[in-house]
């Protein structure tokens, strides 16, 4: 037989879907896991974003859609960006996908050329790497570290910048981290950005979700850099609504006409039930995204006393989205239930397999020496895990 392709070869399943599913299983199998593996609120979608949905089958709202989304959608969208984020796009530059992962496939789809350079901040959501690579472009990694609260500066992306460049990543809240760019770092990475006239594709799918200053949009600094941005949100977490599948990017015109090409030829539009209970999510009460916010704020407070209690641990306060990123370099060479640790892999599979907690190795991120935690579960399960990760570093 002929071998599949090797873009198809070459892409790695995503970790943090892995070991979720993964304690899910151990769970099925009547085992008492508490999983930190999530990236999705526990909570229920809002009732009248529900109801929304409900009424659209009920209305036989049930057809194809334009490739991009319904035209209400995008109007809410637009409605919704100008309100939150006091950005003006018009309907005709959002493009709705089938969750905000999709719009960042074709987001790089329609900007990447094969052999042009994607700069990639680490730590990194998991995706971003293997979507870049199925361009036929290549993720050119630049590491971060806690020196620099996780954030990319000027300098680091003027070092890596080559004539290959095309586009930068950028992840605010970030997906491991938490951190959240202030306005003045953004304003100094946008420089960048203008001087070598590179695209950035800013996911911002966590701004909601803040709990510490305020969030800027990096397409909130102006005409310029508006115009190089491909702005990425969608309803999954600021209203739990993973499951529904709707994200949305927002880019100059030609991108987004670019963007709605490949829609059309990939899944035709997104689901059309979920699009109407998006319209609700975006047009209607803001009520329940301020709740989960709250209730994020207090699981996060009580993860961040708690951690500064446990020895051969730490982190640094995350500033957004609802994961904390756990500095384990201590545990690295210790013996832990006969297991010699080298590697954050090995760190979570004997935490997973003797302390019945499940968490994500940092490596998933590009980033070894670190967990990530997600605190989007229960304070009962919040407090559960880290006794039983206080029990387990000490007795282990
Ligand atoms: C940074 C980031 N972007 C995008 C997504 C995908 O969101 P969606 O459910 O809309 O595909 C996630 C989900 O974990 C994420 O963490």
């Amino acid at each position: 037989m002929k071998p599949i392709s090797k873009i198809a070869k070459g892409i790695a399943p995503s970790a943090t879907m892995a070991i979720d599913s993964l304690s899910k299983q151990m769970k099925a199998d009547g085992i008492d896991v508490v999983g930190f593996g999530a990236g999705e609120p526990d909570f229920n979608t809002p009732d009248h974003i529900k109801q929304a949905g409900i009424r659209a089958i009920e209305e036989n709202k049930t057809r194809y859609t334009p490739a991009a989304g319904l035209i209400p959608l995008r109007e809410a969208i637009c409605g919704w960006l100008d309100k939150e984020l006091g950005l003006q796009y018009q309907p005709s530059q959002i493009a709705v996908a089938s969750g905000a992962k999709h719009n960042v496939f074709i987001a790089l789809q329609a900007v990447c050329d094969p052999g042009d350079e994607v700069i990639l901040p680490a730590p990194y959501w998991v995706t971003y790497a293997e979507a870049i690579r199925m361009t036929g472009a290549t993720p050119v990694i630049v590491e971060t570290t806690e020196a620099t609260r996780f954030k990319l500066t000027p300098e680091m992306l003027e070092a890596a910048v080559t004539p290959k460049t095309k586009c930068l990543i950028l992840t605010n809240p970030s997906n491991p981290t938490g951190m959240v760019y202030s306005r003045e770092e953004l304003e100094g990475l946008a420089k960048v950005i203008l001087k070598h006239d590179l695209y950035v594709l800013s996911d911002e799918i966590y701004c909601s979700l803040v709990y510490q200053g305020t969030f800027t949009s990096m397409a909130a600094l102006g005409d310029e850099i508006k115009e190089r941005t491909i702005l990425i949100n969608g309803v999954s977490k600021a209203y739990a609504m993973t499951g529904w599948r709707i994200g949305f990017a927002a880019a100059n015109a030609e991108l987004s006409k670019a963007m709605a090409n490949y829609l059309s030829h990939s899944t035709g539009s997104p689901c059309t039930i979920s699009q109407c209970a998006s319209i609700a999510a975006f047009s209607e009460s803001q009520q329940p995204t301020y709740d989960m916010n709250k209730a994020f704020a207090e699981r996060r407070a009580y993860f961040l006393e708690r951690i500064k209690s446990i020895p051969g641990v730490s982190c640094l306060e995350p500033e957004g989205a609802f994961y904390i990123f756990m500095n384990i370099k201590e545990q690295l060479g210790r013996t832990l239930y006969g297991t010699e640790i080298r590697t954050s892999d090995d760190f979570a599979k004997v935490l997973l397999e003797k302390g019945l907690v499940a968490v994500v190795p940092g490596t998933a991120f590009g980033a070894d020496g670190y967990l990530r935690w997600s605190y989007a579960t229960s304070m009962d399960n919040i407090r559960t895990g880290l006794d039983r990760l206080e029990k387990f570093l000490a007795e282990g």
